[in-house]
């Protein structure tokens, strides 16, 4: 056999891989485009448990990266994710109560929030005063799950901070 024979049949072959490949990716393309997009993501609804359980003042959720405050029968969630870089931020209690309004409503702050990343730091209610955090704690919707009365906090769904749950 001829060396520029061995050298077509060769080619040839070459060609003929090639476009079976483009192909075979044009098909599974195509297979592709038949599964729908669905997205399988946590779910940003989480159930917390039931308020009862919850002791008046500050519980914090690590699971969640979050605090439930609690006063009496209503209640409010504040994310724990340091709005610099998402490190976890710690509340600190206030040695005394502070009181600052809100929205026109007067709101007790029992806490503060300190970054151990950065320093960044927050007062009560969530508001960035210090460090190089460039915005508030998120607050989350709360609500009560009609099946079994756990409170329910909507991570994808952010609040003013003047929200608050009344549970009867
Ligand atoms: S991550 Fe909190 S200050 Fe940087």
């Amino acid at each position: 056999m001829s060396s520029s024979k061995n050298r077509r049949d060769f080619l040839l072959k070459l060609g003929t891989g090639a476009g079976m490949v483009a192909l075979a990716a044009q098909a599974t393309a195509s297979l592709r485009s038949l599964v729908p997009n669905v997205s399988y993501d946590a779910p940003t609804t989480v159930k917390l448990g039931p308020p009862g359980e919850f002791p008046d003042g500050l519980k914090f959720l690590p699971d969640e990266r979050l605090f439930v405050f609690r006063e009496g029968n209503t209640f409010y969630a504040i994310s724990a994710s340091c709005t610099h870089l998402g490190c976890t931020v710690r509340a600190e209690a206030l040695s005394k109560a502070e009181t600052k309004t809100i929205e026109g409503t007067p709101f007790r702050l029992t806490h503060k929030f300190m970054c151990p990343c950065h320093g960044s730091q927050y007062s009560g209610d969530g508001t960035n005063v210090s460090g190089p955090a460039p915005r508030p704690l998120a607050w989350y919707f709360l609500t009560v799950s009609p099946d079994d009365g756990q409170l329910v906090v909507d991570l994808a769904r952010e609040v003013g901070h003047d929200f608050r749950l009344t549970v009867a």
